[in-house]
């Protein structure tokens, strides 16, 4: 499997399927299963339930996808917080798809215009790019550098490194 790890604004779903076309294979996204399975939006399960709760929801996903996909598989931006999720990828491709402060907030807040959210979303997103990049990188077996450039190249660079 080819499991695409990275923070919010890095590209894995995007990335993820273009990769899963040049390869003709398909994208699974835990995101979307998780959802799918609690019946339910991520938004409303971390309110109604918590963090860890929806953690534990996503490693479930991870497992169930590894065990019965095989093509390319995007993870939610905190899955690799969990070590349980983190040993289950022992064993596959793990891409690190690096973005920068700056690309980050522009993928992830394109549409906001009020200065007080970009504010807020600048600085929530500089601190999980702080905490969480040095786990993103001691799981990656591959990292593949996003800023300033177009998805479908980010693509390209994934299918021939691995
Ligand atoms: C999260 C990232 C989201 C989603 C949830 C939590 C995170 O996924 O799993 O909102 O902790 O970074 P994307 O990275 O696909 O947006």
């Amino acid at each position: 499997m080819i499991v695409l790890i990275g923070p919010m604004g890095s590209g894995k779903t995007t990335v993820g399927g273009l990769v899963a076309e040049r390869l003709g294979a398909a994208l699974r996204d835990t995101d979307h299963d998780v959802e799918a399975t609690a019946g339910r939006e991520i938004a409303e399960i971390f309110v109604d339930e918590g963090e860890a709760a929806f953690r534990a929801m996503e490693r479930a996903a991870v497992a169930e996808a590894l065990a019965t996909h095989d093509g390319v598989l995007a993870l939610g931006g905190g899955a690799v917080l969990d070590p349980g999720t983190r040993d289950l990828l022992a064993g596959h491709d793990v891409v690190f798809l690096r973005v920068g402060l700056s690309d980050a907030v522009k993928r992830v807040g394109l549409g906001t215009s009020r200065p007080l959210l970009l504010g807020n979303v600048r600085g929530r997103i500089k601190a999980l790019l702080d905490e969480r990049t040095p786990v993103y990188e001691s799981v990656a077996t591959l990292v593949v550098e996003t800023d300033g450039r177009e998805a479908a190249e980010v693509a390209d660079e994934v299918v021939s490194a691995l």
